[in-house]
């Protein structure tokens, strides 16, 4: 058992081999992903929604991203472990550094955080702090007030340049991982092509280095409802571990987007 490193996601997206990607906020389920070899787990602060039944991310705090963080380290003996910096965790360079601090201490090996070329400073003092980090671009929930609900981003030509130079700029300022959200799949392609850093889907079609799902949805058990980019693999096999194997396949021959999960 090789662990995934940052290297190995890398060195995937240059043998065009597709990378497989799950949120996860406890220890059980995380090492039953593991087990199944699924290569990244997110504590994606996506548990304010799933876990607490809040409306958003916005009330999610960089404790409870730690408290989920350790639970999903110890059952983690494979998979690249990454956590999302929450909503305002990341306004200063102090409130940045100690968080990112509090999240690695936790068990992370990677933070991410949400946000366009306005982020490059944050990035690049995070990098040489020793903190790699995780860009997270298009429908980024901790705007959601700002977008006016959980819309696809970058369906008009400036939106869409507007995308791609943001992406350039993370990349440019140490970002070694990028998740792009709900953008149409020209522009995920054309993400994707453009930046040397493997990029990770949701909702940004089939030509991504990869895919990530809420596990809830992967699930079809999320409360409110089930976006459109998402597949209940579920109700499919009728079992968790066949359920998140078959995930994998699909992602891995490219079967996972269709059409139907994906935006024009
Ligand atoms: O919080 C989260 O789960 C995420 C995924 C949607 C990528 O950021």
């Amino acid at each position: 058992m090789k662990k995934v490193t940052i290297s190995g996601l890398q060195a995937l997206k240059t043998a065009a081999t597709k990378i497989t990607a799950l949120t996860a906020y406890d220890a059980s389920f995380a090492k039953m992903f593991d087990e199944q070899q699924i290569d990244v787990l997110l504590i994606g602060d996506s548990l304010g929604m799933v876990l607490q039944g809040q409306d958003d991310t916005l009330p999610v705090t960089v404790d409870e991203v730690a408290y989920h963080t350790r639970a999903v380290r110890r059952g983690t003996a494979r998979a690249f472990v990454l956590a999302d910096m929450p909503f305002m965790s990341y306004a200063t360079p102090a409130d940045t550094y100690q968080n990112a601090a509090t999240l690695m201490a936790a068990g992370a090996s990677m933070v991410k955080l949400e946000g366009g070329a306005w982020l490059s400073d944050t990035i690049s003092g995070l990098v040489e702090r020793g903190v790699p980090v995780c860009g997270h671009l298009g429908l980024t929930p901790q705007s959601v007030h700002v977008f006016g609900g959980f819309k696809v981003q970058g369906r008009e030509e400036s939106k869409a340049n507007k995308l791609i130079e943001d992406a350039l700029a993370l990349e440019q300022a140490g970002a070694q991982l990028l998740v792009l959200e709900c953008v149409p799949t020209a522009l995920g392609k054309a993400i994707t092509e453009a930046l040397t850093i493997p990029v990770i889907g949701i909702g940004a079609g089939p030509c991504t280095d990869g895919q990530i799902l809420v596990m809830h949805d992967m699930f079809g058990i999320s409360a409110n409802y089930m976006p459109k980019f998402s597949k209940n693999y579920l109700q499919e096999t009728g079992d968790m571990r066949q359920a998140v194997q078959k995930y994998i396949e699909e992602v891995k021959s490219g079967a996972f987007p269709a059409s139907s999960h994906s935006f024009e």
